[in-house]
Formats: structure tokens, sequence, C-alpha cells
């Protein structure tokens, strides 16, 4: 299903949006990516924002629809509603640690509910032709870390690969990514299907050693790709040379931010496309000393012409 060292664009709700994933996509790099979860609930009940998240686009391929909940015939609906929209893989989420999802039992809080996570797992997979992953952590808290285990019953349940994160759900986003426990269910002989590492892969080094020690099928990336939509192509780069591509100037952020302001507005009119914006330029311009003024007046702009102008003076200040 994925070739030799793939690289995935992480799921990440509010920012690999349509927009962000074409962006990405333009610049290269990534073997395969992934909407922002979908509520299965929301799906059923035809809800605006959930349906307009199974809009995927042509060019930008292969695609993962990402879906959660805790009712399995919510779920076999909503995974039948994504295959009909044009997923090339379904994802399911078993990792979310958002208290008021996993509190119902959906994303991580399904470590709760093994059996459940199992039922639901199955009964999606034999309710689409469309092949079906998931995406899950290493179990509920330090003392449950269960995924050696559930990895085989999940692969049993007949999914096609599994991304983990190396993190508990009692851990948030703390502490660090645990790639030991990830790379001991890559070695596990009973395991035959892809395992595709994630967790704070944030250069290509740090990618390339993962992949050295672990031996993983892929590795996926989330937060290291904002403000840095280039970063697949770099390790991509790296992976295949042993060299690194030089790091983008602050000329071509600028150029980068405003493509990606330009998409924005295209896609969703001036209002939305111009909101949207405002959290990637707080990453495409971090670290820049005495820029606090200059980024008030970027995040406070509601009109675009305005904002490119605000985008040419840092240029012009600023280099
Ligand atoms: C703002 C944000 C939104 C996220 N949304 C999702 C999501 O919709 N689905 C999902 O499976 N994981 C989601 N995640 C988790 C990421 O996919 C990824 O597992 C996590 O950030 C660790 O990888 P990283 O260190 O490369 O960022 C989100 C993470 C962040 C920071």
């Amino acid at each position: 299903m994925i070739r030799d060292k793939a690289l995935l664009l992480a799921p990440m709700e509010d920012i690999t949006d349509a927009t962000y994933r074409k962006v990405i996509a333009a610049l290269g790099g990534t073997d395969i990516m992934y909407t922002e979860f979908i509520s299965s609930d929301g799906l059923i009940r035809n809800g605006r924002k959930s349906l307009d998240k199974l809009l995927l686009a042509e060019d930008v391929r292969p695609m993962g629809i990402q879906i959660y909940g805790h009712v399995p015939e919510a779920m076999i609906a909503a995974a039948q509603m994504a295959e009909d929209a044009g997923a090339d893989i379904i994802d399911i989420n078993f990792g979310c640690p958002v208290k008021k999802i996993a509190n119902r039992g959906a994303g991580s809080g399904i470590f709760k509910n093994i059996p459940l996570m199992l039922e639901i797992t199955k009964k999606v997979v034999d309710s689409v032709k469309t092949p079906v992953t998931v995406k899950t952590r290493l179990g509920w808290d330090d003392k449950s870390l269960v995924i050696d285990k559930i990895a085989t019953q999940l692969q049993d349940c007949g999914i096609q690969a599994l991304t983990i994160h190396g993190r508990s759900r009692a851990q948030m986003y703390l502490g660090t990514s645990d790639w030991t426990l990830i790379g001991k269910v890559k070695a596990n002989p009973a395991i035959t299907i892809p395992i595709i590492g994630n967790g704070d892969i944030d250069t290509p080094e740090k990618a390339k050693a993962m992949f050295d020690l672990h031996h993983l099928d892929g590795i996926m990336i989330g937060r290291a790709c904002v403000g840095q939509p280039w970063i697949f192509k770099h390790i991509r780069h790296y992976l295949d040379t042993g060299e690194h591509m030089p790091e983008p100037t602050l000329q071509d952020r600028i150029e980068f931010s405003k493509k990606h302001l330009a998409i924005s507005v295209s896609d969703k009119g001036d209002w939305r496309g111009i909101i949207a914006m405002r959290r990637h330029f707080v990453h495409y311009f971090k670290g820049i000393q005495n820029f606090r003024e200059t980024r008030t007046r970027l995040l406070r702009s509601n009109d675009v012409q305005e904002i490119n102008n605000i985008l040419d003076e840092i240029g012009e200040r600023f280099t």
C-alpha cells in the first residue's frame, strides 16, 4: 500500500485542511496525506463542517479520510460516506486525547474498551472496499501501554497499515514520543502490515535515525510542517542523498505565505481565508527580532491587499 520509507502528512484539525494540503502537495515529498479528523456523528447528521471536510482536491492524491466515533453503526455509515467521497484510504482515529472526545469513548477513549475498538475496526473494514488504516497511541497511560498486543489484533481485523504516535493518552502532547515501543511493534514477527511511526520528528536527521533504528515503513509528521510546508521535500532529499537542501530564506517564506494566502482566499473566500491564515502566519515568521508590531498588524488585517503589502514590507524591513 505504501512505498518504502514513506513520508505521511499527519491529520491536524484546523491546520491540514484542503488548502494547506494543496500547499504541501505543490512542494512535494509526501506520499500520503490525511484529512483532519471527521466526526462520524457529524457526517451521519449531515453536519456542514463534517461534510465540507470530505471534499478532496482531485490532484492531491493519495488521500486518506480520517473518521472518529464510538458508535459502530455511525462509523460504518461514515466510512461509506468517505468511500463515496473518493477516499483512497479510510483511517480510523483511535488516538485523539481531547477530553470531550476521549471521555465519550472515541479517539483515545477507546483504550477503555478494547473489544469495542476491535468491533468498530472489523465492521468498518467489512463495510467498505477501500483500504482501512488505524492511527492510535501507545495506550491509555504508562501503566497500560498495550499497543504491542493491540497491533496484532487490529491487523487481524483486516487493517492495511497502523500509525502509532509514541505517547499515551495521559501524556497528551507532553514528554517525548517513545519510538522504542513503536519499533517493538514493527519487530514483532506476527506483524505483516506496514507500521508508521509518529511523534516529534522535526528534522531530516531524526527521520533518518528512526528509519535506520526501527526499520519502519513510514514516518508521519505533524507539527513540524506548520510554517514549514517544505519539510517533507527536505526530508525526502536527505533520505535519498544524505545532503541537506538549503533552508528557505525570509524572502522564500514570504513567497510561500503569499501563495498560501492566495489559495486560502480562493478556497474559502476573503474573510474565512484570512482568518484561517492567521495561525499559519505566526509559524511562517517565528523567531524574527523586533517583529511584534508587524506581527500584530499582520494578524489584525482583514484585507488581502493590505496583508500582501505587510508581507512585502517584512521582506524590506527584516532581511
Ligand atoms: C493542532 C493539532 C491537531 C491535531 N488533529 C489531529 C486529528 O485531527 N487527527 C489525528 O489523528 N491526530 C491529530 N493530531 C495529532 C497529530 O496527527 C500527531 O499525531 C501529533 O501531533 C504527533 O506528531 P508530531 O509530533 O509530528 O506533531 C493533532 C495534533 C495537533 C497539534
